[in-house]
């Protein structure tokens, strides 16, 4: 086993939404309990990470991992515009110190798909005004936590609505019969669920629940228009410049959801397209960034006619998609091509039940890890995701992503195989 240098920033990452639990002001939240919701269930208490964070941390620092991604949830700290709570000010602190005092380096995101129920009413991600506020919040997250927090990814996935648009597209033209049989889309890297019969209900509801036109709900995994994708990267912008002012040694980047696309004869054009779609548009906007986040689970494949469908033989996991963990090599390769500075591989991972395909698939990402830093690539660090077992959004408590095993009843946490495994590949003197 090749291990990583002594720098090398190892480890693993969570969402506040998907692991703290009672995130009560947000819109997810709101979202999860409206009559026809497309929510399989509520978040409810999630992995009750939020009370059991020093257990979680403690478990990853033990198994050798130097680096914890997590979130600092905006609907708590400022669950009423401009209103902000310093209970939560102080969680937060308390999480950055533990894993200050475990030698553990804390990856903060400032927003993780969740955001306060107060936003969407106001516009939420295609209105102008999302600039200030997150520029407003991001501000203040500095101004209190900012000597703790070395690394801040600014936006999770800020792509995500322009890949879900995609989807939803592609899903609206196909016919009944192909999309029944797949409601948990594996064309999309995220959680959603396609299942229309619900979708009519669950729309009215959501107008009523943010007291705003249905038309107007505009949550961060709501399809995106043009507008709100540049919209997206203008509050990255306005909040980097509001963290430099204050802390200018903050390192700070945007993670981007990132497929590899390979192009079989004839299916480079769509790969091209898909390629300037999902990374290379943003270039300009994080041009002054000091790392990105990149963030890939597996490939999608493209021939003359398109996307080539994995077939009976093709190995897929349990969202779906393929088993294909070097798909993070072609990933790099690309980003290295265009991107000069750090990278992080904010996430990575896959959702199984069988632990045993969970070491198997760090150990071969990993291994495209190392090639990609022997041939230079800037390759900084690597939180896999997930720490834990946790909420997959619209699907629910059915995937599980985690090194540690969560008992939904208890509470209780049972590493995995995994957790060592990946811990092994940490730099130690010998
Ligand atoms: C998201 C996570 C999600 C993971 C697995 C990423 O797109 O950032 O929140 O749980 O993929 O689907």
């Amino acid at each position: 086993m090749k291990k990583f240098g002594e720098k090398f920033m190892l480890g693993a990452a969570t969402s506040a939404h998907q692991v703290e639990g009672n995130n009560i002001h947000s819109d997810c939240w709101v979202m999860e309990h409206l009559p026809g919701t497309t929510f399989k269930e509520p978040s409810l208490q999630a992995a009750d990470h939020y009370n059991r964070y020093k257990e979680d941390i403690k478990l990853m620092a033990d198994a050798g991992l130097n680096t914890y991604r997590f979130t600092i949830e905006w609907a708590r700290i400022e669950p009423v515009k401009g209103q902000y709570n310093q209970k939560e000010v102080e969680h937060y602190r308390g999480v950055l110190n533990f894993c200050h005092k475990n030698g553990v380096t804390p990856i903060v995101t400032l927003h993780h798909f969740s955001s306060p129920k107060w936003l969407i009413s106001e516009g939420g991600w295609e209105s102008e005004s999302t600039i200030e506020y997150f520029r407003d919040y991001s501000r203040y997250v500095v101004s209190e936590l900012g000597d703790l927090i070395p690394y801040i990814c600014t936006i999770n996935e800020a792509n995500m609505g322009v890949q879900i648009k995609r989807v939803m597209e592609d899903f609206m033209t196909q016919g009944e019969s192909e999309n029944k049989n797949k409601p948990e889309h594996g064309d999309v890297q995220v959680g959603i669920n396609m299942d229309m019969s619900v979708v009519e209900e669950y729309y009215q509801s959501l107008g009523v629940a943010f007291d705003i036109d249905p038309r107007q709900v505009h949550t961060f995994l709501s399809p995106r228009s043009e507008n709100g994708d540049i919209l997206i990267m203008k509050c990255h912008e306005a909040a980097r410049r509001a963290i430099k002012e204050l802390k200018p040694a903050i390192q700070v980047g945007i993670t981007l959801s990132l497929y590899d696309y390979q192009a079989l004869p004839g299916g480079e054009d769509y790969v091209q397209a898909l390629q300037d779609e999902d990374f290379l548009h943003y270039l300009p906007f994080i041009h002054d960034d000091d790392f990105l986040g990149v963030q890939n689970y597996s490939r999608k494949v493209y021939g003359p006619n398109g996307k080539v469908e994995p077939n009976e033989n093709t190995r897929t996991t349990q969202m779906g998609y393929e088993y294909y963990p070097e798909s993070l090599k072609g990933v790099i390769e690309l980003v290295s091509s265009h991107w000069k500075k750090p990278i992080i591989i904010t996430e990575n991972g896959i959702s199984t039940n069988n632990d045993e395909e969970r070491v198997e698939f760090i150990e071969r990402a990993l291994n495209s890890v190392h090639e990609c830093i022997e041939k230079g690539f800037p390759v900084i660090g690597y939180t896999h995701w997930s720490l834990l077992d946790n909420f997959e959004w619209q699907l629910g408590y059915s995937k599980a992503f985690g090194l540690i095993a969560v008992d939904r009843i208890t509470q209780n946490r049972y590493p995995k195989e995994s957790l060592i495994k990946l811990g092994d590949y940490r730099y130690q003197e010998i």
